[in-house]
């Protein structure tokens, strides 16, 4: 029997390849299940370059139950943390069965498998989405969450209502949600980062494509909003500060001293910027000007939304280090290595 494993199920995309690295780098295994449907075995080759180790990787759709027969059963998995699902709002919108499918599907999936191997620990990827146009603000857990803006956030509400309903039949399994607010920025060696298919949707990779020359401008959505320079707040927070986060997280399920088999937590800085005040971060550290025009607000973009990342401070002793300029200077860095290194030895 082999132990001290931990099961990422989309571990080679953006948030779950940081992911891998920080578990490595604090003594976990983690074995990758994923599909590449929006990512690429590369990704494997930047997680052991950085950390030194290649985790096991599987090849596996997670809708495909059967398929995950095809992981030994000699592996004890001591969690199980969830990233695989599709996360574009505007291809939602478009196509949202596919997102119900894929989303929901595989959850279901993986609440079985944890069931029949015995997974004792789930870690899910929520979203701040959840809480739509919110309320109050800051957003704490308790802030009423409301009637999703887009079928993924859609599956991202109705996924937090499975795995509670799950879990009270199920108290033999623990776990928490980890409601994301905007991740962003790249490992601090350059050496892995965000890499959106076709044309970005999100802020900073459309951003740093522009920065290098891909992108003739970034487009800033909204110069109108009641803001102090109208432009829309988000709350950014370092993605090897949300990797260090989903450690927290899962040691605090393994200390076992939640009063309950669920929790909830927010994962953002607790502070909120413009979409200019990110402009002018990459502006300070690049030195370079970056090319932009303020146009019509995004159809389905909120004003502004930033958390309370008190609770999880508090109970897991996670406080993300990395502010706004550390988020900028190293997206920027690593879009540079990859349009010089990596880019070149794929083509
Ligand atoms: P990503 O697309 O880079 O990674 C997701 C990975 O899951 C990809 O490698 C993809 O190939 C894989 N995958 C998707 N469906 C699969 C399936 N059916 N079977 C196997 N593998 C599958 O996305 P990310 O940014 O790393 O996001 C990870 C999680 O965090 C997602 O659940 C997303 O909804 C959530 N999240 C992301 C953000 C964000 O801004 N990046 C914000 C909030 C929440
Ligand atoms: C959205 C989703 C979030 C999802 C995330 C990842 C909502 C409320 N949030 O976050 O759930 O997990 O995407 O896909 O649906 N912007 C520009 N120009 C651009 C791109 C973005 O000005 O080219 C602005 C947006 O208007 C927004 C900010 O930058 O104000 C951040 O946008 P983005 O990175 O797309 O993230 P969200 O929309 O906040």
């Amino acid at each position: 029997m082999k132990t001290g494993y931990i099961l990422v199920s989309g571990g080679s995309g953006y948030i779950g390849s940081h992911t891998c690295i920080e578990l490595i780098e604090n003594g976990y295994q983690p074995v990758i299940v994923d599909n590449l449907s929006n990512s690429d075995s590369q990704s494997l080759d930047r997680i052991e370059d950085i950390s030194g180790y290649r985790p096991t990787f599987y090849k596996i759709d997670l809708c495909d139950r059967k398929a995950l027969d095809r992981i030994p059963k000699d592996i004890i998995f001591d969690g199980l943390i969830h990233f695989a699902a599709f996360k574009s709002v505007n291809e939602s919108v478009a196509n949202p069965l596919m997102y119900y499918h894929n989303n929901l599907e595989s959850l279901i999936n993986v609440l079985h498998f944890c069931t029949e191997r015995k997974i004792p620990h789930l870690v899910f990827s929520s979203s701040c989405t959840v809480y739509g146009d919110a309320t109050e603000l800051p957003v704490t857990e308790e802030t009423p969450l409301q009637k999703p803006s887009s079928p993924y956030g859609n599956t991202k509400q109705i996924s937090e209502s499975i795995i509670t309903d799950y879990l009270k039949v199920h108290p033999e399994l623990s776990s928490i949600s980890l409601r994301y607010f905007n991740p962003a920025g790249a490992h601090p060696s350059a050496k892995n980062g965000e890499l959106p298919q076709g044309i970005p949707n999100n802020l900073l990779p459309y951003l740093t494509q522009t920065a290098v020359g891909l992108r003739k401008e970034l487009q800033v959505f909204g110069g109108d909003y009641n803001t102090k320079d109208g432009t829309a707040i988000r709350d950014y927070i370092h993605v090897s500060d949300l990797a260090e986060a989903h450690v927290k997280a899962f040691e605090y399920l393994m200390i076992d001293r939640m009063g309950s088999n669920y929790e909830l937590f927010n994962l953002g800085s607790g502070h909120g910027y413009t979409v200019l005040e990110v402009i002018q971060s990459y502006e300070k550290v690049s030195g370079q000007k970056l090319p932009y025009k303020i146009v019509d607000r995004r159809p389905g973009d909120i004003e502004k939304i930033w958390a309370s990342a008190e609770k999880a401070e508090k109970i897991l002793g996670f406080k993300p280090k990395r502010g706004i300029d550390e988020i900028t200077r190293t997206a920027w860095e690593w879009e540079k290595h990859f349009r010089k290194n990596i880019e070149k030895s794929i083509s």
